[in-house]
């Protein structure tokens, strides 16, 4: 037996304090009325399917009400996995009417359209992808409970689906030939309207607004949400990739690498890494992927003048000289070096991301033109880049300024019934309420504030996430 499989998960204690407690509760209500029988949905109204890495951030606070759910989040999205290797943005549940959301699985065809590129034929899903940030998802929800995981077989069943889902991303993803991957469209980064796209977004001719129905205005107020002109150029992109097969040699109207996207790779790369060992596999070439990507996205997207991390436009070639929060989100990269996490620090806690001076960060420059503290990821505070930069600091050794992120996002969620986003600012909620993500990662904050926090999975870490917790099972799958 190894080291690792010996060691048994700590405990996270339910809070005793009765804020926390209310606030834990609240958190779990949002999970158990997402829950849909296989998986959880990010909200009831807005997106009633399963979403890819909104499913990775789930799973992280599911683990703590129920590693095996958990464990059964990661594994219904990956039975979606397509034979490339691509892990699809959503799953569709055939149950919901297709215009409880659009686009819808009518629009996408997967199994027919994506059959060129392995879709599965029984089960229907989107044809782009989101952040890979399911590997470090399965290794943290592994510590939550090794027994069940290694009785139930999860990290082995897991592991080849991770493995090609990275193959993919290193392979044919690699557009830029650079040594990183790309992305085809704006939702793929999870960032859908960031200002860094209005560049490349120019010169995508929209589809006219009257051939389709926006069904997100049904759920969500408009100032909030992408405008049309936006949406019309994001059914142009998927549209032309379907009708292309969802094939990714060749010429795309929008091509890009994302440092957030690709600093996700690399810790769950690492992550793959430890899952790898943990299995009986040789970490090594794992290990050695997360350095060269790591050597990549320093070479091809940091820039010091920025003092962050940039998008890379390949059409052109040039760097896209937008602050988003994309940028910061290397700071989950272990083994940067240390002039650029000390810059990006900087930047982070300067007057375009004032992190540890607002109650939360936000998506994009304070003081860009195009700065928006409401519509979606053109300035509001998210949840997910709060708590990775939250690990961030972690990492780089910053626990002082980790907890105080931590109380102001615990905070925030709370007052804003678990806001899909808020105002970095006042805190104030925007978009809809009992998000998936939030709720989540709330309960991963309340736990690890009630153990020793630790760092993201980086080399040769062999303890279970003191973070994990084995709490009683409430509602078992
Ligand atoms: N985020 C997109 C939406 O709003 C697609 O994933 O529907």
């Amino acid at each position: 037996m190894t080291t690792l499989a010996r060691a048994a998960a700590p405990t996270a204690p339910v809070p005793t304090d009765a804020a926390d407690l209310t606030l834990r509760r609240g958190a779990a209500r949002v999970l158990l009325d997402n829950w849909r029988g296989g998986s959880t949905i990010p909200s009831r109204g807005l997106y009633p399917h399963q979403w890819s890495w909104d499913s990775a951030f789930i799973a992280i606070g599911l683990r703590h009400l129920s590693p095996r759910r958990a464990q059964r989040e990661l594994e219904t999205l990956t039975a979606a996995q397509w034979g490339d290797g691509r892990i699809p943005h959503i799953v569709f549940n055939p149950a919901v009417p297709l215009d409880a959301y659009f686009p819808s699985p009518d629009f996408w065809r997967s199994s027919t359209a994506g059959a060129p590129a392995g879709a599965p034929a029984p089960i229907e899903t989107s044809g782009i992808v989101q952040p890979p940030v399911h590997a470090l998802a399965a290794w943290l929800v592994h510590t939550a409970d090794p027994e069940t995981s290694r009785a139930r077989g999860f990290l082995t069943r897991l592991r080849p689906r991770l493995a090609a889902w990275h193959d993919y991303l290193t392979g044919p993803r690699d557009l830029g030939g650079g040594g990183l991957a790309a992305v085809l469209h704006p939702w793929e980064p999870g960032m859908d309207n960031s200002p860094a796209w209005d560049g490349p977004l120019a010169r995508v001719e929209p589809v006219p607004s009257g051939t389709y129905r926006r069904a997100d205005l049904d759920h969500g107020h408009s100032a909030e949400r992408p405008t049309d002109l936006d949406y019309g150029r994001y059914v142009r992109l998927a549209a032309d990739y379907r009708d292309g097969g969802y094939q990714d040699a060749g010429e795309h109207g929008f091509a890009v690498e994302d440092p957030g996207f690709n600093a996700l790779l690399i810790a769950s790369e690492h992550a793959l890494a430890r899952i790898t060992e943990a299995t009986g596999g040789d970490p090594d070439p794992h290990e050695e992927r997360a350095a060269r990507l790591t050597a990549a996205l320093v070479a091809r997207l940091y820039s010091a003048e920025h003092g962050l991390f940039l998008c890379r436009d390949l059409v052109g070639g040039r760097l896209i000289e937008e602050r988003s929060a994309t940028g910061l989100v290397p700071l989950v990269v272990p083994g940067l070096p240390d002039d650029i996490t000390a810059s990006l620090l900087a930047t982070a806690r300067g007057d375009s991301f004032r992190l540890g001076d607002l109650p939360l960060a936000p998506s994009y420059d304070l003081r860009g033109d195009a700065f928006d503290a409401s519509r979606y990821w053109r300035g509001p505070a998210w949840f997910n880049i709060n708590w990775l930069l939250e690990r961030g600091l972690r990492t780089h050794g910053l626990p002082a300024d980790a907890d105080r992120l931590r109380e102001s996002m615990l905070h925030a969620a709370g007052a804003s019934d678990f806001a899909e986003y808020v105002d970095p600012r006042t805190g104030e909620p925007r978009g809809t309420r009992s998000f998936g993500w939030t709720a989540a990662l709330t309960l991963d904050l309340l736990a690890a504030r009630a153990t020793a926090p630790a760092p993201l999975p980086a080399q040769r870490a062999t303890d279970p996430d003191p973070h994990a917790s084995r709490t009683q099972e409430r509602n078992p799958a």
